[in-house]
């Protein structure tokens, strides 16, 4: 791969490599990696809106952080629409799965809050209609900045383009609740640069999104991840010996893998309030496996650097796939090399009886998982779905050296504060 000279002179990394045959390695239904069957009885969050993408307020370390006492969450989140005649099917019955599956089109940023750790009620809108920039406002991270309750928002500013933004604004707390205020002006941050990472002019299906600022804990500099697609024109890539990997004999045939490019990205901030940043090569890439590596997220921990990552089977390379959920990495310092948890990456996946239950897996310092319910079978033939949009059961994992281990489930939406900031 090719990549732009850096301020920090030459580039101060290779990409890590998830390759062909780590993802051979993945198998569905490990008990160690699957997460527990989730009942189509869940209870839903609210009946006025979907909610996906949970985006726990958090430090710049990535301490899930509560303020006055209150946990506050972000969540991507479209109105349910059971009486728009747009939504409704031949008999005259709300389509609720065509419902859902529009909601990327018109995601926008509410929050809740909550004293316990879950019961969530809603705030509302982060930003009033108009402040944000583009159509959609797709996912990111929101960072308390300090005691006087600001918050910085990352997110990504979708159609037209994918741009990566921030937005500044304060969390007010009184006895009852949690006002969001002052998120007024939307401050465009980057876009894919065509030389490190796919543009829209380089493939119609590229990703750029899902901003992750944090500060590294060893050099102590702001950096962020976020989700991007190796640079090149749609079908210009090439699946070669290093990103086959080492696989048995009859396995050599990589098919039309060369469409699936996925990348994490990494860009280091010039200045300390994050508002100058410079793309750096990606952290590691997946260029003839999948095509999507979304919301990439750390852990840091015992030393080392847990990453993390959401994929999907359909986003697969021809002759390997694995269920929907979140995949991991580790190295020993933030460039890596980065090696697949459990070899195969695979941390916590969809059981193969309900392949959609959850996505959007978010992995907190305290080995908590939060993700939401998709869509959960209701018949034993599969047929019959319940749509979910609203939280799912958090699942406890333990992280172990390369390893990781299914241990618990708690309650749906259970996103603990892992410390406490009294608001000045
Ligand atoms: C993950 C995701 C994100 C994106 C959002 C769009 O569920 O695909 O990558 O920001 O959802 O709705």
């Amino acid at each position: 791969m090719k990549s732009t000279p850096s301020k920090f002179g030459k580039t101060p990394h290779q990409p890590s490599l998830w390759t062909r045959a780590d993802a051979l390695k993945v198998h569905a239904d490990d008990p160690t990696t699957t997460q527990p069957l989730v009942s189509a009885n869940f209870p839903v969050l609210s009946d006025e809106v979907f909610i996906w993408d949970t985006m726990p307020l958090r430090d710049i370390d990535g301490n899930i952080t509560s303020v006055d006492g209150w946990s506050v969450i972000f969540t991507l989140t479209a109105d349910r629409h059971p009486n728009d005649p747009q939504y409704l099917d031949q008999n005259g019955n709300y389509d609720v799965i065509r419902d859902w599956n529009d909601r990327h089109g018109r995601a926008k940023m509410y929050y809740w809050f909550s004293r316990t750790g879950k019961d969530w009620k809603l705030g509302g809108r982060v930003m009033a209609e108009g402040v944000s920039p583009t159509v959609r406002e797709w996912a990111g991270t929101p960072i308390l900045l300090n005691e006087q309750g600001e918050v910085d928002l990352y997110y990504t500013a979708v159609t037209p383009g994918a741009t990566i933004v921030k937005v500044r604004g304060r969390v007010v707390t009184t006895e009852h609740g949690v006002s969001l205020v002052s998120f007024e002006k939307v401050k465009p941050l980057f876009e894919a640069d065509g030389k490190m990472y796919q543009t829209e002019a380089q493939n119609a299906f590229w990703g750029f999104r899902d901003p992750w600022p944090f500060r590294d804990p060893k050099d102590g500099k702001l950096y962020m991840l976020f989700e991007g697609n190796v640079a090149g024109e749609r079908g210009s890539h090439k699946v070669g010996k290093a990103e086959i990997g080492d696989v048995p004999p009859g396995y050599e045939d990589v098919g039309n893998s060369r469409f699936q490019t996925a990348c994490v990205g990494i860009a280091v901030a010039r200045d300390e309030d994050g508002d100058d940043w410079e793309m750096l090569p990606p952290l590691l890439t997946a260029v003839g496996v999948n095509d999507q590596t979304e919301r990439p997220h750390f852990v840091f921990q015992d030393g080392k650097y847990y990453l993390f990552t959401i994929s999907h089977t359909f986003t697969y390379a021809d002759g390997v796939t694995g269920p929907d959920g979140v995949y991991g990495f580790v190295a020993d310092s933030l460039f890596g090399p980065y090696v697949p948890l459990n070899g195969s990456g695979l941390v916590l996946g969809n059981p193969s009886s309900q392949p959609f239950q959850t996505y959007s897996h978010c992995v907190m310092p305290n080995g908590l998982v939060t993700s939401f319910i998709d869509s959960v079978p209701t018949d034993d033939t599969g047929t019959q779905i319940r749509i979910g949009g609203t939280e799912a059961p958090t699942v406890g994992i333990k992280i172990k050296g390369q390893q990781t281990f299914v241990v618990a489930e708690y309650d749906y939406g259970y996103i603990p504060p892992m410390l406490d900031v009294t608001l000045k």
